[in-house]
């Protein structure tokens, strides 16, 4: 049997290479937005088009930390996936927002993009958004005197189709992912998490009945 250790090495391991792929997406596959850009504008543009990814992959890691598979609550430990489940939420509001002013700085904050032709944008900001929604009221539940359950039953359905929406936007707002191996690898990826937590889920809900 492999070692606890080894399945954690290789599981953070995958994890930075899975990070750092995504990384080089814009500098691989660029976009028309970038071509007439020089100077600073497309050196910002870039850093936002990182900051993009970077949210999308934390994203992606919020949905399965708190995802209750016994293999992962063996190797982790299910109150550190739970701890690292908080801090990430923070993060992922800290890197949207570098992703929004980054992105936009460069176009001039008088040419926001809201109107019909710029919905993949608009889904952007409703995934903004929900972000923000999802954290404030899981950080500040007390306060709102938000009762658990009810807490529970509105933020599992959201975090769910918040990274629908991610995928929606990424598909659409982005040329570089319009085709070629980063469109494959993306739908690749959701495809996995989708089975991933029906597989989990079943195994959960079999267990419990
Ligand atoms: C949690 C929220 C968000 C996530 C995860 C996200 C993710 C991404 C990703 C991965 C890209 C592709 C970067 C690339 O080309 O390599 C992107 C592009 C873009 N996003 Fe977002 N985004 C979010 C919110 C927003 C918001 C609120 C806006 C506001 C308008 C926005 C506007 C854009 C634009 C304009 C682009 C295209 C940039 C370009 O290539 O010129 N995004 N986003
Ligand atoms: C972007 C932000 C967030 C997303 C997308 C998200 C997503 C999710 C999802 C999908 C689940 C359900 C997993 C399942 O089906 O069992 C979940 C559970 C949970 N989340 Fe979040 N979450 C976010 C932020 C937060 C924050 C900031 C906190 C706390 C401060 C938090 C606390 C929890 C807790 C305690 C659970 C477990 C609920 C239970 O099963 O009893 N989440 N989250």
């Amino acid at each position: 049997m492999f070692p606890h250790k080894a399945y954690k090495i290789l599981i953070i391991f995958s994890f930075a290479v899975f990070l750092g792929g995504a990384l080089t997406v814009p500098f691989y596959y660029e976009t028309q937005t970038l071509w007439y850009k020089t100077g600073v504008d497309k050196v910002v543009l870039w850093a936002g088009q990182l900051a993009g990814l970077l949210t999308l992959v934390l994203l992606v890691l919020q949905i399965i930390l708190p995802l209750k598979g016994r293999f992962s609550e063996d190797l982790f430990g299910s109150a550190n996936l739970m701890r690292w489940h908080r801090i990430n939420g923070i993060l992922i509001v800290c890197t949207a927002i570098s992703h929004v002013v980054l992105v936009l700085a460069p176009e001039g904050i008088n040419n926001l993009p809201i109107g019909k032709k710029y919905w993949p944008e608009m889904t952007g900001e409703g995934l903004f958004l929900l972000v923000l929604i999802m954290v404030l009221s899981s950080r500040f539940r007390s306060v709102l005197k938000l009762d658990y359950t009810v807490w529970r039953t509105i933020h599992r359905p959201l975090g769910y189709l918040l990274l629908i929406l991610a995928l929606i936007h990424v598909l659409f707002v982005s040329e570089s992912f319009k085709q070629g191996i980063p469109r494959v690898v993306l739908l690749v990826i959701f495809t996995g998490l989708a089975l991933l937590i029906t597989v989990v889920k079943t195994i959960f809900w079999r267990s419990k009945s």
